[in-house]
């Protein structure tokens, strides 16, 4: 049986933090070691341009990302890695994309309204653009899997829309991708009480590059409350460590601090002690594993031109394949 096809990207927007990687890296990593499915992962630079960027140091923080997702156990002898602006077909193929899409669609998306909230100096062509392009990624491997966190589900739905439309117009097979994570890792939430772990978020991430006493001084800044009470609470600081407990340190141990909340009461300092314990034994074979990759920079630059090669061999397909259809060659 043909092996399933799965695609993911990540944008260089800086190191990656837990939420990244609970939510995608931990799905991309399931599945490349699922022998049904062939994996291609990318760091989706093109996709960096869309919000404010430094050109000057764009190549270093796509380089972050590669070596973060080397360190993560992402494996060139499984995984097909590259960088996206390598292959130019994703560009092409998003063109074509764009003519069976309205600009009312694309408006109306959450995604869309936020970054322009957030940046209203940068609501260009490629801002709006974004979920095209990230269309044209998936459906160039004909990926019917995408490891991505829940917030990404609104371009999932468009990337889905897509491949119906171009189908129906132009008699094409491509499949309508699906998210695929990691129960229970789809949202991780901020450090700071409220909202999601993100990068533009100081203080409510923790990279995985961190090390003990910054993953300390992370949790350290968590709002708490008296440690004690009727009812755990369903949101805010209190629900947001007992989620990364149960993350961390087991469903056991949430239950047992949820326990002692309606109970004794719980200590917040043995909490987040024990949390920051568990969460950088987790990273640290990850960051070990990263100095090598470091240290090793044309091995690095190996990987991702054999990468681009192999992304390049099936998107030229692809893309031969739609313009045929669309009666351009
Ligand atoms: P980016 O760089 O914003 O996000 C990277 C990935 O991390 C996930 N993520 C989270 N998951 C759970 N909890 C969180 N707090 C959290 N924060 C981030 C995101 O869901 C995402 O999976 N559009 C993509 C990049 C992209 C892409 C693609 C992805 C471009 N082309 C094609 C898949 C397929 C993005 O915004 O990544």
């Amino acid at each position: 049986m043909a092996q399933k096809r799965v695609l993911s990207g990540i944008r260089a927007t800086g190191r990656l933090h837990i939420g990244n990687y609970l939510g995608a890296v931990k799905g991309m990593l399931a599945l490349q070691d699922n022998p049904e499915y062939e994996t291609f992962y990318m760091v989706a630079d093109l996709h960096t341009l869309t919000t404010p960027y430094d050109a000057k140091t764009l190549k270093d923080s796509v380089r972050e990302v590669v070596l973060d997702y080397l360190a993560a156990g992402l494996d060139p002898e499984k995984s097909v890695i590259f960088v996206q602006s390598q292959v130019p077909e994703h560009v092409e193929l998003a063109y074509l994309f764009s003519t069976v899409v309205t600009i009312a669609r694309m408006q109306h998306l959450p995604t869309y309204k936020d970054k322009v909230k957030q940046y209203p100096q940068a609501n260009s062509m490629a801002l709006l653009h974004y979920p095209v392009l990230m269309a044209a990624d998936i459906l160039t491997y004909k990926a019917d899997s995408v490891p991505v966190g829940i917030d990404q589900e609104p371009h999932l739905e468009i990337a889905r829309e897509i491949a119906g439309k171009m189908n129906e117009a132009y008699g094409l097979s491509f499949p309508e991708p699906k998210r695929f994570t990691i129960k229970g890792s789809e949202y991780i939430p901020s450090l700071k009480g409220e909202g999601k772990m993100s990068k533009t978020v100081e203080g409510s991430y923790i990279n995985l590059t961190d090390d003990l006493a910054s993953i300390r001084q992370a949790l350290a800044g968590a709002p708490t409350d008296s440690g004690k009470g009727e009812k755990v609470p369903a949101e805010g600081g209190v629900a947001n460590l007992l989620k990364l407990v149960g993350l961390f340190l087991g469903e056991t141990k949430k239950k047992d601090y949820e326990e002692a909340y309606i109970g004794e009461g719980i200590k917040y300092s043995e909490l987040k002690g024990e949390l920051a314990e568990a969460i950088f034994a987790e990273l640290k074979p990850l960051q070990e594993k990263r100095k090598v990759f470091e240290n090793d920079s044309s091995l690095v630059d190996r990987i991702l031109k054999e990468g681009a090669v192999k992304a390049g061999k099936v998107a030229k397909e692809t893309l031969a394949e739609t313009k045929k259809a669309m009666g351009l060659i």
